[in-house]
């Protein structure tokens, strides 16, 4: 009787998650309109992509949009930091996911030194996430000091998500990996930046690694969504890079990820039981393998045989 219970109950999980699959790709692709107006409506979301079998798994859980970020370079790449990761890299990895996904919207994290030296640079890199890579928007770190080159991408028709307070591209300057925005000086400079973001245009801000009052103060400050990650509950979504949620990345975990899965150890199981079978001669087994008939095999046998016989 519990087994049959447990078998119906495994059956409508499957035929929902069936159903909200088909849903999903019947479903249009998130706009930046839809963005802009979930704000104190709906808490909106996003996770990090690199490729086509992540990417397939974010789309197909509805989430709102897909970030091919720079960590691209840790997380897959095995760098030390977010730093040298190429223009050329990261939109190989940007058209994997844009390939892929059907309903997110897809952002383009622009690397380090890509927008910084000029606002024709900044132009010109953005426009490769769009038109060589197919992203729906970008997104670029800084405040004040980059609303030239936001102003400019916005004008030339593609939508920008600013990142405030945390960013790793200048963890260098600011003397490592830090929570920004700790004093009143600080904290109002940070609303400041959300500001001038939103004024240059920004479609939403990801606001990282910075006290959750302080995360709390910029969203209701702005009337565009903020996107925090180690920002606390009040902002208007959350963004998570998908490594961290899965429990793929174990070179250490930021007090702010919280680990829906723990894959790693499952993966190298599975990884450790290949070799083991290979080695035992117990994989591949019959039913791996492929057929011939046994009268061509005799024919081969019987062939062999007269040349030999020569
Ligand atoms: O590169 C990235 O994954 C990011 C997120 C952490 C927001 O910028």
């Amino acid at each position: 009787m519990v087994f049959l219970s447990v078998l119906c109950a495994s059956a409508v999980r499957e035929e929902n998650f069936n159903l909200r699959r088909k849903v999903l790709t019947m479903t249009k692709r998130v706009t930046v309109p839809d963005i802009v107006a979930a704000k104190g409506k709906r808490k909106l979301t996003e996770m990090t992509a690199y490729d086509y079998p992540t990417a397939l798994w974010v789309d197909q859980s509805g989430i709102d949009m897909i970030l091919v970020g720079d960590s691209l370079a840790m997380v897959v790449l095995g760098h030390e930091d977010t730093l040298s990761i190429t223009m050329d890299e990261m939109i190989h990895h940007t058209r994997a996911v844009a390939r892929t996904a059907r309903r997110a919207m897809v952002i383009g994290d622009m690397p380090f030194l890509s927008y910084q030296v000029s606002v024709e640079e900044a132009v010109a890199n953005a426009g490769r996430f769009i038109k060589e890579a197919r992203a729906q928007a970008i997104k670029l770190e800084g405040g004040k000091r980059v609303v030239p080159q936001i102003k400019a991408i916005v004008e030339a028709q593609i939508p920008v998500q600013g990142h405030l307070g945390l960013t790793p591209q200048s963890s260098a300057a600011f003397g490592g990996f830090k929570v920004q925005g700790k004093t009143a000086e600080a904290a109002k400079e940070l609303i400041e930046d959300a500001q001038a973001l939103t004024e240059a245009g920004c479609f939403s801000i990801v606001l990282e690694g910075i006290p959750s009052a302080i995360a709390a103060m910029v969203t209701e400050a702005i009337p565009i969504p903020t996107i925090g990650i180690g920002a606390g509950p009040d902002c208007d979504g959350q963004v998570l890079v998908i490594h961290d949620l899965l429990g793929l990345f174990e070179r250490f975990t930021p007090k702010f990820v919280k680990q829906y899965a723990k894959l790693a150890g499952p993966v190298r199981d599975a990884l450790a039981s290949f070799r083991e079978e290979v080695e035992k001669g117990t994989f591949p087994g019959p039913e791996h393998g492929f057929a011939i008939d046994e009268g061509e095999v005799q024919k081969l046998k019987v062939g062999s045989k007269k040349k030999h016989s020569k």
